[in-house]
């Protein structure tokens, strides 16, 4: 059953140079329990989704211009009061510059309180218990003594387990963690991840997980969504997408993935830059990097479309049911 289900996002930033499509008609569904991953290069949209559902697109200056959040049979952006209800409560975020998330002038301590007091209106005394609880459950070595510290006194895979603790101090439904340890070294890496899969499935959380690291995905989702210049260009179960990529884009970022992880060879994805946001408002957006691209590619913009059960592509090149109609 759907936890979230998020229909046509799209969130835009009018800058002097034009209109950036950050996100573009994206649409999927996180189901009670499962973590969804999105995985993507670097400018794909991938903070700015998770930013758009959490209602805080407007704090980077966006705006979205269209689609539905869907949660607890309410439309979010229909109703922007609920948020105030929701955010940090019923979903949180674990945002991606871990650093600015933190205010740097609190202590741990306090600012896991100030939750507590907002959301639960706990009393100082009442919330005490509950943050050396809580910081002991993302396994910081001395819980006391964390909670004392100001947020530049704690080494990076301190400040990812707090950040862990704030997310889940509320007993939220849903997480959103944006790159939650994509700074660390591998190993510390490693222990986060297994930390957040461990809470998440000891809480019956359900998250959706964003990564660049194919890696990380594989490992730690469900199901996943390609991303790519602000649309999802292939989603379905993580293990058949990544297994059988049906996209060409999927497929490059495998092959980029294998090759670093040999550590040689060269990538065939050979013309590597970001997505142009503001060009080809026509065609597929992968288009002038796709080896396979044909004249439709770049005349008609391909629509996620059913593939088998359970999957979609968005891609003129793929034989999708809709190909047979
Ligand atoms: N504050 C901003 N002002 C203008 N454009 C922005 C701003 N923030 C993001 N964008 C645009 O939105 C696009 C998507 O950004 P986003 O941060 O969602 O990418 P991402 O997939 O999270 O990348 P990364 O892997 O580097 O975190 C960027 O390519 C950029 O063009
Ligand atoms: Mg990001």
């Amino acid at each position: 059953m759907e936890i979230l289900k998020v229909n046509n996002l799209r969130t835009y930033f009018n800058t002097t140079h034009g209109l950036i499509k950050a996100v573009d008609g994206v649409s999927f569904n996180l189901r009670r329990g499962e973590t969804l991953g999105i995985v993507g290069e670097s400018g794909a949209g991938k903070s700015v989704t998770a930013l758009s559902v959490m209602g805080l697109a407007a704090r980077l200056g966006a705006g979205v211009t269209d689609g539905e959040v869907w949660y607890a049979g309410k439309n979010l952006l229909e109703n922007p009061t609920l948020y105030d209800s929701v955010r940090g409560r019923r979903i949180s975020l674990i945002p991606q510059e871990a650093g600015s998330a933190l205010n740097p002038v609190l202590t741990v301590g306090k600012q896991v309180e100030e939750m507590l007091r907002v959301h639960l209106s706990l009393t100082s005394r009442e919330a005490r218990s509950v943050i050396s609880r809580l910081l002991e459950s993302v396994e910081l070595p001395d819980p006391g003594l964390t909670a004392r510290l100001y947020p530049h006194q704690l080494s990076g895979g301190a400040l990812q387990r707090v950040l862990l603790a704030l997310a889940l101090c509320c007993e939220p439904d849903i997480i959103i963690a944006d790159e939650p340890a994509s700074s660390l070294d591998v190993t510390l890496q490693a222990q986060v991840l297994m930390l957040i899969r461990n809470t998440k499935a000891r809480q019956g959380l359900s998250m959706v997980l964003i990564a660049h690291d194919l890696g990380v995905i594989s490992q730690n989702s469900d199901r996943v969504l390609v991303m790519y210049g602000g649309r999802v260009l292939e989603a379905g179960p993580t293990p058949k997408v990544l297994g059988g990529p049906l996209h060409p884009y999927t497929m490059a970022l495998l092959e980029i993935y294998r090759v670093m992880d040999q550590g040689m060879g060269e990538v065939s994805l050979t013309r590597a830059y970001p997505p142009n946001l503001y060009g080809n408002n026509r065609g597929c957006v992968f288009a002038d990097r796709c080896q396979k691209a044909a004249d439709l590619c770049w005349a008609e913009r391909p629509e996620p479309q059913p593939v088998g059960e359970d999957r979609v592509v968005a891609c003129h090149l793929v034989e999708t049911e809709s190909s047979h109609e």
